[in-house]
């Protein structure tokens, strides 16, 4: 069993709900577009981004060999350092922006290869939206919209019941007071 099968209860619904939002948050992403996945695990949100070219890195060699396996493009790497081949139009970072020894600048390398927008999620009772924002700001994202993503990774619950329930406003920002996070597009006013 892959890791996405162990670490979701749903994977195909958890992994669809955000690749649709990592398309469609902020700018939206076109066909062909290069995204970046960041500290990407075994890589399956690969499978629900099929018009886009994905590229993901993970620093485990067991996440990598799996990946491959499953015939997804990863490579192994940090992303405290990883700068990727070519520019890309999107990067993502999912459950892994703690693993910055530095935030503040690894958005801001981000920031100089990638050319539509960042996308991750932001516990908001871990981070404050500010200080994030601070920090995305010095990397020249000057716009940050916050989706609250309410998939659970430990049930399965209907697509449309969650995203019913994110459109709900006062609701979704009251969950998010005990659990669940922000997805995140962050890009340039210009972009
Ligand atoms: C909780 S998993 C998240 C995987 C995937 N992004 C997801 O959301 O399903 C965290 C991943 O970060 C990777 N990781 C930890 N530190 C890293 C680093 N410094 N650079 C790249 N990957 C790292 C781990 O190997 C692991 O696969």
């Amino acid at each position: 069993m892959s890791w996405s099968q162990t670490a979701y209860a749903d994977p195909a619904g958890y992994l669809a709900h955000r690749a649709r939002l990592v398309v469609e948050l902020g700018p939206r992403l076109r066909p062909g577009d290069r995204i970046l996945d960041l500290a990407c695990g075994d890589g399956g949100l690969a499978d629900f981004l099929p018009e886009q070219r994905y590229l993901g890195v993970d620093a485990s060699p067991e996440m990598v060999a799996s990946a491959r396996a499953a015939g997804r493009d990863v490579v192994e790497g940090d992303l405290n350092g990883y700068e990727p081949p070519e520019p890309v139009q999107a990067t993502t970072i999912f459950r892994a922006v703690y693993y910055a020894r530095d935030r503040r600048e690894l958005l801001r390398r981000v920031g100089g290869f990638t050319e539509t927008k960042l996308v991750f999620d932001l516990n908001p009772r871990q981070y404050r939206v500010d200080d994030v924002r601070a920090d995305l700001e010095a990397a020249g994202f000057d716009r940050l919209v916050l989706h609250p993503f309410l998939f659970p990774q430990r049930h399965a619950p209907p697509a449309a019941v969650v995203r019913a329930l994110e459109r709900t406003g006062p609701l979704a920002r009251a969950l998010l007071r005990a659990r669940f996070s922000y997805l995140c597009a962050a890009f340039r006013t210009t972009a």
